[in-house]
């Protein structure tokens, strides 16, 4: 009889303990399927309460009643026959997380975890369903508080201190031992998957739990977060309310968009609507100005300009420091319906409302230097996560993968090489000894952590996958990385017809190492990738 691999790894652990290893021999599905079913009454875990373990087999649309309704995930397609074994862990006598782990029946001995976004709340069920399907053993926390708001901070710091850090580092540490208890033997190596809030997960591990993995993929990373809040926070102020003679609606913004792409668009060599280094275009709307007879759905005020140029600019603090840098250009018709509406932004709301002054009235419209200050100020539990040394991974041989949209419209991608240059000024390193360690990437065309209008799909996550090739995939290039010394040089994206995975492929396009950057050249298709370059 032939086992597959899961079963043999199970089979060799498992039966010099179980006295029914003899029947898990003779029915390998129905073995993973019954100790799944009975694990939940056998695990020991500290702190932690186990709600259930369950079988759930490949295709099941998993329904999940009890997920907060803020989150919009009820339900979730689960692609590999696993075991769901979902606990709470508590952190304080006033804090806990809620958590689960997907432990596939094909395991390939890799663990994996997920991360959050926002200021969610929000248990990663894609990542579980993304991680699983590949084989590992996949994990995820609802980072201490349920749901889309930062309202459970309020009048609880165990609550913000488990969001800082706590919930994250608690849940791989947990999730690592239910592991090993269910397959019996430890996982081999351990992998981190996020974005956004999640990109900061990923560092925080790195600067704080250098240990919790070996390879962390960290996108569009939300950290230097009580800036970020801040910079975030401040649109309000130059683009005033909706209607106010300083406000730009929609339309204008893709007036400002095409206006960006005639300024800066061939700056990479070729115009497709697709900066490869947004950070290179020194864009002004000046020239958007109205003339007198101008048609005014199609040019600016002088106060509309203002508006734009501001929005383009770094934000500095009262003494003159850099607070955030300016959002990048490219990204105005996404930004234009989530951080220029002229509403409060509402994770800076809840952030200043509930994390730093614990105060419910406090007024996002209002938002000024003081509060940027106080935010970087109190920082709380070093939220920021912004610590230079890296050193403890470099040690342990661990590797980062990290990436960022050059058209996202939420965190400007242009603080991520602003992370990458303190990484390297505090540990006195130059980018090719970088390389051994931590590498960067630029990814153009892509939003915040996915879509967008280039070649945006990189393996990201489920639903942004073409291909499991590490050249193509950023998840299996860091077990290549790790596993096999192989570290990739690009990252090669892929556009989707209409963004449409089944319409097929438009083109792929290699996405540079920073510090390089990608220019045609030249010569050939555009469309093959070939034809680009990655040049200083
Ligand atoms: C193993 O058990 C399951 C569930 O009882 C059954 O559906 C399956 O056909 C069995 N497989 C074999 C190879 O006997
Ligand atoms: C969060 O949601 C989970 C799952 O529904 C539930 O078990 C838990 O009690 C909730 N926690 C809080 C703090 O509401
Ligand atoms: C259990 O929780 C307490 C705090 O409530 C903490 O001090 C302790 O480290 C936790 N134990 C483990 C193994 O996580
Ligand atoms: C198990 O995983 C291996 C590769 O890791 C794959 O080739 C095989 O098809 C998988 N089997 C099942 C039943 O998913
Ligand atoms: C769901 O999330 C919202 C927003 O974060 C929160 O106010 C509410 O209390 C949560 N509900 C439950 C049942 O946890
Ligand atoms: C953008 O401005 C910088 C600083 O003034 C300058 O060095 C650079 O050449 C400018 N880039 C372009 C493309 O004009
Ligand atoms: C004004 O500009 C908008 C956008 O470019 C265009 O749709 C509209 O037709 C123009 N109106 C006139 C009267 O030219
Ligand atoms: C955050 O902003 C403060 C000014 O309020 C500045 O001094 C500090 O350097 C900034 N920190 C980061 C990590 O950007
Ligand atoms: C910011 O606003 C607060 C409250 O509205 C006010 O006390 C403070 O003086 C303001 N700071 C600046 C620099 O204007
Ligand atoms: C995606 O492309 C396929 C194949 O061309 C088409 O049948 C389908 O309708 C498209 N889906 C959407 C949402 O446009």
């Amino acid at each position: 009889m032939v086992f597959p691999k899961w079963a043999q790894l199970f089979l060799l652990q498992a039966s010099a303990s179980s006295a029914s290893a003899l029947g898990r021999r003779q029915n390998g599905t129905e073995s993973f399927e019954s100790h799944c079913a009975s694990v939940a009454s056998t695990l020991q875990v500290p702190n932690a309460t186990v709600y259930f373990s369950e079988f759930v087999s490949a295709g099941t649309d998993l329904s999940l009643p009890e997920n907060n309704a803020t989150c919009t995930q009820p339900s979730q397609v689960v692609q590999a026959d696993l075991c769901r074994i979902a606990l709470y862990v508590a952190t304080s006598e006033r804090s806990g997380v809620n958590m689960e782990t997907w432990l596939p029946s094909n395991w390939t001995g890799r663990f994996m975890s997920g991360g959050n976004g926002g200021l969610n709340g929000c248990v990663d069920y894609p990542a579980l369903a993304y991680g699983s399907s590949l084989g590992f053993a996949s994990v995820a926390t609802n980072n201490g508080h349920n749901g889309t708001s930062g309202g459970a901070f309020y009048n609880n710091p165990e609550v913000l201190e488990d969001f800082a850090y706590r919930a994250m580092h608690t849940g791989v540490v947990t999730g690592k031992d239910v592991t090993e208890q269910f397959y019996g033997s430890a996982h081999s190596k351990s992998y981190y998957l996020g974005c956004s809030t999640g990109g900061r997960q990923g560092f925080k591990s790195a600067q704080d739990f250098p240990d919790d993995f070996d390879g962390i993929v960290a996108g569009a990373p939300a950290f230097a977060f009580a800036n970020l809040t801040s910079w975030s926070g401040h649109f309000v102020p130059i683009t005033g309310p909706p209607g106010s003679p300083t406000f730009l609606n929609n339309q204008l913004w893709s007036v400002v968009h095409e206006d960006v792409m005639k300024q800066c668009d061939l700056l990479d060599g070729y115009a497709d609507g697709i900066l490869e280094d947004a950070s290179i275009c020194n864009y002004t709307a000046n020239t958007l100005l109205c003339d007198a007879n101008a048609n005014s759905s199609s040019c600016l005020t002088q106060e509309q300009v203002n508006t734009v140029n501001q929005v383009f600019s770094p934000l500095y603090a009262s003494d003159g420091s850099l607070v955030y840098p300016r959002m990048q250009p490219g990204s105005e018709i996404v930004a234009s319906f989530v951080i220029y509406t002229g509403v409060p932004f509402p994770y800076t709301e809840d952030f200043f409302r509930y994390a730093i002054y614990n105060d419910p009235t406090w007024d996002a419209n209002k938002i000024n230097s003081t509060d940027y200050d106080n935010a970087a100020r109190i920082n709380p539990f070093n939220i920021q996560t912004w610590e230079g040394d890296l050193s403890a991974v470099q040690a342990r041989g661990s590797k980062i993968l990290h990436w960022h949209g050059q058209m996202d419209g939420i965190i400007s991608s242009e603080n991520s090489p602003r992370y990458y240059e303190h990484v390297s000024e505090t540990m006195g390193l130059a980018s090719d000894e970088l390389d051994e360690f931590y590498r960067y990437f630029r990814v153009s065309g892509t939003g915040h952590c996915s879509g967008g209008d280039g070649a945006s799909v990189i393996g990201q996550g489920l639903g942004s996958v073409e291909s499991l090739d590490p050249r193509e995939n950023i998840l299996m290039a860091i077990v290549d990385w790790v596993e096999n010394g192989v570290a990739p040089e690009t990252l090669v994206g892929t556009k989707w017809i209409n963004n449409n995975e089944t319409a097929g492929v438009e083109y792929k396009r290699a996405h540079c190492k920073y510090p390089l950057r990608n220019k045609y050249s030249g010569q050939g298709d555009p469309n093959d990738m070939e034809s680009w370059e990655c040049v200083e």
